[in-house]
């Protein structure tokens, strides 16, 4: 393994086909907290249990879609920043490089990356709990900002079930078609930059070592260590925001 950031910029350089998969840590520097950064990760400050599976949302659904609705409000309000940036150029330069994301923040897309397969769903996307109904966006919006500590959420049109956020919650599984996109875009790529991930979620944790079992090259971009550093080619000490625009 070698932690020498110019091996990562040169693979990627030479690299016809680039891949990335991304974690929390990408949207750090934006202002959007990760999951399990000591102090500042919302798990390190809520329980999982309470706000991340469908039966907390039916004990209390109020207070989940309570959350959900102040995140969403939030990544609302931040801007994607320089290392999204370069993710776009890289776009750019190479023409397809999938990013599949583990975010539900939508920054890649609003950066302007095309090919954004999003593993955990969406904080913009909003669905029935029973029936999976979707439901507006713009409706939801108006919620933003009422002036309520926990907001009841609206109810499906059609069969008049709770409205629950359109993301990934534990126990749950990934959209198939996201699945298969992603584990295509790793399979064809040259290089994968894994970007700010703790790599200890599945099934997204087990792409980078799929990637290993191709012979694809992994470059992972992380200020800290990882359980997957010990199989990376190269591991590139650093924030997103650093790195990235080095390597266009
Ligand atoms: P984690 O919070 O588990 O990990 C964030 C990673 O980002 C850590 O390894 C940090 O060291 C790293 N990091 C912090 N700041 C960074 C920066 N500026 N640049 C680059 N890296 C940085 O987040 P995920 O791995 O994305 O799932 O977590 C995976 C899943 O767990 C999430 O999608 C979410 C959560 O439960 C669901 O909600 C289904």
């Amino acid at each position: 393994m070698s932690i020498d950031p110019q091996r990562a910029i040169e693979l990627v350089r030479q690299a016809p086909r680039v891949a990335i998969l991304s974690g929390a840590g990408m949207s750090a520097e934006s202002g959007v907290p990760t999951f399990r950064d000591a102090l500042t990760g919302l798990w390190s400050n809520f329980d999982p249990k309470d706000l991340a599976t469908e039966s907390a949302f039916r004990q209390n659904p109020r207070r989940v879609f309570s959350w959900y609705l102040h995140r969403l409000a939030h990544v609302r309000r931040v801007e994607p920043h320089a290392g999204y940036r370069a993710l776009v150029a890289l776009e750019r330069q190479k023409g397809a490089t999938p990013i599949v994301t583990q975010n539900v923040d939508g920054l890649h897309r609003q950066a302007g990356s095309r090919n954004v397969i999003e593993l955990h769903g969406s904080l913009t996307s909003f669905c029935c709990v029973d029936r999976r109904h979707p439901f507006p966006l713009d409706d939801v919006l108006k919620l933003v900002g009422v002036n309520s500590e926990e907001l009841a959420p609206p109810r499906c049109r059609k069969c008049g079930s709770w409205i629950r956020p359109g993301v990934v919650w534990f126990g749950e599984t990934l959209p198939a078609d996201a699945i298969t996109r992603a584990w295509k875009a790793v399979e064809d790529a040259d290089v994968l930059l894994v970007i700010g991930t703790s790599a200890v979620v599945y099934p997204a944790a087990d792409l980078p070592l799929y990637a290993k079992s191709k012979g694809t090259t992994v470059i992972e971009i992380n200020p800290e260590p990882t359980s997957f550093t010990p199989f990376a080619d190269v591991f590139w000490k650093a924030t997103a925001g650093a790195a990235l625009p080095e390597i266009v």
